[in-house]
């Protein structure tokens, strides 16, 4: 059996490395590596039609109203429908929570693996062109193979989680992932179709200078994070902020710094989803030497009670976070 811990070259494929890294797997069959090649399909797909998106809305109210400008067939939604799309046909995935659905999607079949997904994160900077991505979550299923998918299954603490990664449809296409064995980042190369590895082994820097917050909604913080914001300034640290979280986290994760989202009048316990926006970053930071907490407890830990439960979030280098919720202790 091959050692699955042998660095594999900058310029794997991904294909290649999944299946390399089959056997790191406890119960590996086959299906979690194939369970990620349809989320890096659709991926591709996904890219194809973001790269079309400027084309569509240069050409103004005709684009917006008849090449799938109604609300329906947003790149949200359109993100959503490809990737279950693709789980469905995959066949590995029994249930999905996305953010766009308000239930769970039974796929009524023997599949073992639960997914969590935002199909389009930061959907709000597409007409823009500035990066947006996908994060997904893989658990395995709570209930027996053969009986109907029940909230258990999908409301499991993020510590259960059996991979997690991101796409970032950015200045390039990456995806990013791990299965609690490293984190490891493939390039897109769009003319050959093909992921490559590009950042292997990655890890966040211990310590760093970037902060990333949404200031707007700094009057309605809780003092801990108006503290923490002020210590940031004091110390004479950079503010970065995209509004997309997953271009916000891929930045911090190479360069170092912290994100965080706290509470605010308009949303109590934060805006970041727990399934489908926390549990996968934190697991993914975790294992690149990171911490994600939501101020008082591990992301990881927190036990949801609802789909689409919000939780704030403060999530990056490990000095940084550490630091931050110093101050509600
Ligand atoms: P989504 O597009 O999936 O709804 O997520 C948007 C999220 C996240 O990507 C981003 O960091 C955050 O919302 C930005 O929120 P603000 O506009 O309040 O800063
Ligand atoms: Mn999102
Ligand atoms: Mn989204």
């Amino acid at each position: 059996m091959e050692d699955s811990r042998i660095a594999l070259p900058i310029g794997t494929t991904l294909d290649r490395f999944i299946k390399k890294k089959q056997d790191e797997f406890q119960f590996a069959t086959g299906e979690l590596s194939q369970l990620l090649r349809d989320i890096a399909l659709a991926g591709k797909v996904v890219n194809r039609e973001i790269n079309k998106a400027g084309l569509i809305n240069i050409i103004g109210p005709i684009g917006a109203q008849n090449v799938q400008g109604e609300d329906q067939q947003k790149l949200d939604v359109l993100a959503n429908i490809r990737f279950i799309r693709a789980l469905t046909k995959g066949g590995e995935a029994c249930a999905i929570v996305s953010e766009e659905d308000e239930e769970i999607t039974d796929l009524e079949n023997d599949g073992k693996y639960v997914i969590a997904i935002d199909p389009l994160d930061g959907s709000s900077n597409i007409d823009v062109n500035v990066s947006v991505g996908t994060i997904f979550s893989i658990y395995r299923r709570f209930t027996p193979v053969g009986t109907p998918i029940t909230k258990e299954d999908v409301l499991q603490k993020g510590a259960e989680q059996v991979a997690a990664g991101y796409l970032l449809y950015g200045s390039s296409t990456m995806l990013v992932y791990t299965t609690g064995h490293g984190v490891n980042g493939f390039t897109y190369e769009p003319s050959l179709g093909e992921y490559f590895l590009s950042h292997p082994d990655m890890t966040i820097p211990e310590d760093g200078k970037v902060y990333s917050v949404n200031e707007g909604g700094y009057k309605s913080f809780p003092k801990e994070a108006k503290d923490y914001i002020e210590y940031c300034k004091d110390s004479k640290f950079t503010a970065r902020y995209i509004g997309s979280l997953v271009a916000d986290f891929h930045r911090n994760i190479l360069k170092g710094g912290i994100y965080m989202y706290p509470p605010t009048s308009s949303s109590p316990s934060g805006k970041l989803r727990l399934l489908y926006e926390c549990n996968a970053l934190a697991f993914i930071v975790e294992q690149a030497g990171g911490v994600a907490s939501d101020g008082k407890r591990r992301i990881l830990e927190i036990e949801p009670d609802e789909l689409h439960q919000r939780v704030p979030l403060y999530i990056g280098s490990k000095a940084m976070v550490e630091k931050a919720i110093s101050y509600y202790s």
